[in-house]
């Protein structure tokens, strides 16, 4: 096996960097270098350079500089590693063997079924195409231009229409694809009558990754049979999609970026309001289709832009797991803000009804997410109200709210917000901060003085998770230095992976060599109604710690690989990111 350093060199000495970026940008001869408009921030007039000598560019507007390797991972939005794979295919050079490449059997045929399961969906895009502009799909033509999109629209986003139940199969069939892996990616569903259609007489919206692959379907129902058994239906959860940790016309908004630098990402509800938006001319706007933020969806958005806007309906933009999703896109280092559109209307709605100057506006009067919060907590305690009775019993839980938010907060915003809630409640900043404080002390002691944070924080996360509070998720297991807190996190990622209500009974049968101090550490932890607020907001810094903990010592693994091999870039580049990840969770 070529060990990485070698394979470095090799893709960079055999990617000419004026070839590889002359295949993105047009690029001009000045001199001795090549200049081109900057893709990584907008401007009319090229100031970004390419040299060939050194195998660098660099942007004499933004600062943006590195060697071939560095443009492809910014250009493409992809990691180190995947870059290298890119230059690597371009130059027909092997990859050489990673953790995420072994070249072993199992490896070799998951690849393969993956691109038969992308080849049958590309091939079924195509049919629902074709059938589109055919004969039968006249009404889905008729309901397109009801809704007032055009041609372009339509085919850009690579609208389709499913003709009846059975024809997609036969085409398939007629392509050689057996039925079997039709079914495995989606395209098909297994019924009583054999192999049918999933989107039978819908208008299909394709979803495509971050490559530009279609990778699903959502297809709307047009009438009212159809609409009856859900308004949209979409593919359901394949190897190659599922719907938490993919955002619909992500590709569109990556080649937005490419394009014209984005500056800022709109998330909305719905596939027709990206639909809509985009004919107005809103390029970077992405559907999290109906569920609430996720890790992963953060982190195609923040390496596409630093700021995303949030437009989701009234109803759905005040709810807990909405507040919990803009809260993951914070933490992933986003600036984020959200919208407020009013009449209850969606965004294809409003730019129907007012046009897209009006929505731009919307866009401007968006709100940072302290505010955003802020705002939800007035209005669930009015500490305004002309009612003085009313007044006076909304205060105290509103100021118990503010806490809470400002206790999320980095200092420098945290200095800011408390002066405003200060502000808007009357109690002094004195008071606030010294409250701030008191919380913070308020739930470790339960466990007594002998336990580290780390340690408090792994007790504390399995009795939440054990007792069946609803905000508690578990998603790893800790570091555990006791026999008794492995067993207790086995049980739970057990039952949480095959959906199964945690029993605290099980907890003896699980661990039955634990003591009582042990069983006591979970059994006595407060989780009080009354409490919950406060316990929520412990439990997301207990995981915080936790995850910082793993983190850390994976570091410190790797660390060591790296004194044994210090020439290995994958190594160096996974430090990077390990690093990377330590400061964000930090
Ligand atoms: P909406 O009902 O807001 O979608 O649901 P929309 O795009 O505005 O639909 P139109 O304008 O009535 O055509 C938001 C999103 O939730 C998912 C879809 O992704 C939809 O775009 N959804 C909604 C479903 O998956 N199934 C449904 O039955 C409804
Ligand atoms: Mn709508």
């Amino acid at each position: 096996m070529a060990d990485w350093s070698d394979f470095i060199q090799q893709i960079k000495s055999q990617n000419d960097i004026v070839d590889v970026i002359g295949s993105y940008l047009e690029l001009r001869r000045s001199g001795a270098n090549f200049m081109a408009r900057c893709p990584f921030h907008g401007e009319k007039t090229p100031s970004f350079n390419v040299n060939r000598n050194m195998q660098i560019y660099k942007c004499f507007g933004c600062g943006e500089s590195g060697d071939v390797i560095k443009f492809v991972e910014k250009y493409e939005s992809c990691s180190f590693t995947e870059a290298c794979e890119i230059l690597a295919k371009r130059a027909g050079i092997p990859m050489p063997q990673t953790s995420s490449n072994r070249d072993d059997a199992q490896f070799r045929e998951r690849k393969k079924k993956r691109d038969l399961y992308l080849a049958i969906c590309r091939e079924t895009a195509r049919f629902y195409y074709r059938a589109y502009y055919s004969d039968v799909g006249k009404v889905a033509r008729e309901y397109i231009a009801k809704r007032g999109f055009d041609e372009a629209t339509v085919k850009k986003f690579g609208i389709g229409y499913s003709p009846d139940g059975t024809s997609l199969a036969d085409h398939l069939k007629g392509k050689g694809y057996n039925a079997e892996d039709c079914v495995a990616c989606g395209v098909l569903q297994k019924t009583t009558r054999g192999n049918l259609d999933a989107l039978n007489r819908r208008l299909v919206i394709p979803i495509f990754n971050m490559q530009g692959q279609v990778i699903a379907f959502g297809g709307r129902g047009l009438d009212e049979y159809t609409i009856s058994r859900g308004k949209y239906k979409n593919t359901s959860e394949t190897p190659l999609f599922t719907k938490k940790d993919n955002l619909f016309a992500i590709n569109i908004a990556k080649e937005q970026k490419q394009q014209t630098a984005l500056p800022h990402l709109v998330v909305v509800e719905g596939y027709m309001d990206v639909i809509a938006m985009y004919q107005a001319g809103f390029k970077g706007a992405v559907a999290s289709m109906g569920t609430s933020l996720t890790e992963q969806q953060a982190k195609w958005l923040s390496r596409l832009a630093d700021t995303v806007y949030i437009c989701y309906d009234g109803d759905a933009a005040g709810q807990k797991a909405t507040v919990r999703g803009m809260d993951i896109l914070d933490r992933a280092g986003l600036e984020v803000r959200v919208m407020t559109v009013p009449e209850k209307l969606d965004p294809d709605e409003y730019i129907k009804k007012y046009g897209g100057e009006a929505f731009e506006k919307l866009i401007e009067q968006a709100m940072p997410l302290p505010d955003y919060k802020l705002q939800l907590l007035e209005r669930a305690f009015p500490i305004n109200s002309s009612d003085a009775s009313q007044r006076n019993n909304a205060l105290p839980k509103y100021v118990k709210g503010a806490l809470t938010m400002l206790k999320s907060l980095d200092d420098v915003r945290q200095a800011r917000y408390i002066t405003q809630v200060s502000l808007k409640t009357g109690y002094s900043e004195d008071f606030l901060r010294r409250k701030l404080s008191e919380n913070e002390e308020e739930l470790p002691q339960i466990f007594g003085e002998e336990l580290s944070q780390e340690e408090k924080a792994k007790y504390f996360v399995a009795a939440c998770v054990l007792r069946g509070e609803d905000y508690a998720s578990l998603e790893e297991k800790p570091i555990c230095n006791s026999a008794f807190l492995s067993a207790l996190y086995d049980y739970l990622l057990d039952c949480l992976s095959n959906g199964d209500k945690p029993s605290v009974d099980m907890m003896y049968t699980v661990c039955p060599d634990a003591s009582p101090e042990q069983y006591g550490k979970i059994l006595d932890v407060n989780l009080s109604a009354e409490r919950r607020e406060v316990n929520e907001r412990y439990f997301a810094e207990c995981k915080r710690l936790i995850t910082v903990e793993k983190l850390k010592r994976k570091r410190e693994e790797l660390m060591q690989k790296i004194k044994e091999n210090p020439d290995d870039a994958e190594l160096l580049a996974q430090l990077g990111e390990l690093s990377r990840k330590i400061t964000n969770a930090n």
